[in-house]
């Protein structure tokens, strides 16, 4: 098995950035790539809150601007190392359908992390493949 303490490190450091001041729900994520590079991102909140994003998309979305489009793993850290949102989950089996999740409580970094991935998070996703040509 992977070792995945240093995405663990890199999700726990991303939450610290978190703008989250409505909620106050601070949660990281951090991706890795099949070229060994780590991009991360902290939920953002907007006072109009609908318009507010998770940590989750928010790091798959600079990998992707920034021309990164496969990953093996990755991390998210929250208080008590909730599950991604179901936007998410979507976002997760288009984008990095094949990466470890690695779900991390905030409040106890040391705890083993559990580890599950998006076919059992989100059977039967809809993706590209499923529109017409
Ligand atoms: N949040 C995430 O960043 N990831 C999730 O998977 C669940 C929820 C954020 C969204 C919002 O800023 C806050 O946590 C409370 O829902």
């Amino acid at each position: 098995m992977a070792d995945h303490t240093q995405l663990i490190q890199a999700a726990l450091a991303a939450r610290e950035q978190a703008h989250a001041p409505y909620s106050k729900f601070q949660v990281g994520a951090a991706l890795q790539t099949s070229d060994g590079t780590t991009i991360s991102g902290s939920n953002v909140e907007s006072a109009s809150y609908g318009l507010s994003c998770c940590a989750e998309r928010v790091a798959i979305f600079k990998a992707l601007s920034e021309n990164q489009h496969h990953f093996s793993a990755l991390a998210i850290a929250s208080p008590g190392g909730a599950a991604p949102c179901g936007a998410c989950r979507q976002i997760i089996a288009e984008f990095a359908p094949e990466v470890t999740l690695i779900l991390v409580d905030s409040g106890s970094p040391n705890a083993t992390a559990k580890e599950t991935d998006i076919k059992t998070l989100l059977p039967d996703a809809f993706t590209s493949a499923d529109l017409p040509e």
